[in-house]
């Protein structure tokens, strides 16, 4: 039942969303520039890891400018003809429509989108062949946000129509903490600050993450009688989970002592490396390496993937002196 417990739990304004500062203070200014100008806000791109609230930001875009939001995703418009249900359909002047995972609309999608973007018109053939003709469709000035986690996968002439380009970073611990002493208030059972402290600072600095451990410790909490989670609670429940201490899960270890024993830490190709830990190339990308970079335990030399020594340091193991011969049996 993680929807309403989300759901409800959902910042409805900027003030309420915890962290991100420089990117609210920038925000908080286009809108109230917007909004003095009764006008729909400029087209907007929020990249950054999984995880870290874009979708919640977007919604709380919404609700500041007090207009509708309609929520999509790139693979769910797969042809023209999609975009041009979602654009035509509910949407009104000034409303917003969220694209989540954005670089992965089709090429024809996002050709349509272009003049929908910049004209505020949908270009529409009718019938096929020399009889084809097009129509051009007024549409309502609306606003576009879109969410990825691989800008680089968006083409330069979608690029160039968002007008704001924002990139979220990780949360700190304390970030983290502050949004679930929140979210324990708003849900009635007890959190002690230093229980919030040692969940954020095992959530690899995700949000979504953190509110999902926070779920996890509280089943804990409760099982064992105690309507307030203290910090033995929260300790004893992120071991049982699996998370060690910098917030790796059992996957990431695997990642990185694959890295050290069988590929001497590297440099190994991404695609070996997932396929030695039986995981698409992708999510390692997307997922796992963000986060191993950002703590600084691996790197990304165009030769492949190499673990540091903060890595091998982590791990207990000495640096350098990886177990080659691991490779010759392990799988
Ligand atoms: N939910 C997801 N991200 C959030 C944030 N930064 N602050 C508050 N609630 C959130």
């Amino acid at each position: 039942m993680t929807e309403p417990f989300d759901a409800a739990l959902r910042p409805k304004s900027l003030t309420e969303y915890v962290g991100q500062e420089k990117l609210k203070d920038k925000l908080g200014v286009y809108l109230q520039a917007a909004r003095n100008r009764k006008e729909a806000l400029d087209h907007t791109l929020l990249f950054g890891p999984p995880g870290l609230g874009k979708t919640t930001l977007a919604h709380i875009i919404a609700a500041e400018l007090g207009v509708n939001i309609r929520v999509t995703s790139g693979p769910a418009i797969e042809k023209p003809g999609d975009l041009a249900a979602i654009l035509t359909n509910s949407l009104e002047e000034g409303d917003v429509l969220f694209i989540d995972e954005i670089h992965r609309l089709g090429r024809v999608a996002e050709e349509h989108l272009y003049p929908a973007m910049e004209d505020f018109k949908l270009d529409i053939v009718l019938g096929q062949g020399p009889a084809a003709r097009t129509i051009e469709l007024p549409l309502p000035r609306f606003t576009l946000v879109g969410a990825t986690t691989r800008p680089g996968l968006i083409s330069a002439p979608m690029r160039s129509r968002f007008g704001i380009i924002e990139h979220l970073e990780y949360y700190t611990p304390e970030e983290i903490a502050t949004n679930l002493l929140r979210d324990a208030r708003l849900l009635g059972f007890g959190l002690v600050e230093e229980a919030a402290l040692e969940i954020g600072g095992r959530s690899r600095g995700t949000m979504r993450i953190a509110k999902r451990l926070l779920r996890r410790v509280r089943d804990y909490a409760e099982v064992a009688g105690e309507s307030t989670i203290e910090l033995e609670r929260a300790y004893s429940a992120l071991d049982k989970l699996g998370l060690d201490t910098a917030g790796l899960d059992d996957r990431d270890k695997k990642y990185l002592e694959t890295l050290i024993h069988r590929f001497a830490g590297g440099p190994v190709g991404v695609d070996t490396l997932a396929t030695a830990i039986s995981e698409d190339a992708l999510t390692l990308e997307d997922v796992y390496e963000p986060y191993l970079i950002q703590l600084g335990f691996i790197k990304r030399p165009p030769r492949g993937r190499v673990a540091t020594a903060h890595a091998y340091d982590h791990l207990g193991l000495p640096v350098g002196g990886s177990d080659g011969d691991l490779g010759l049996y392990t799988n």
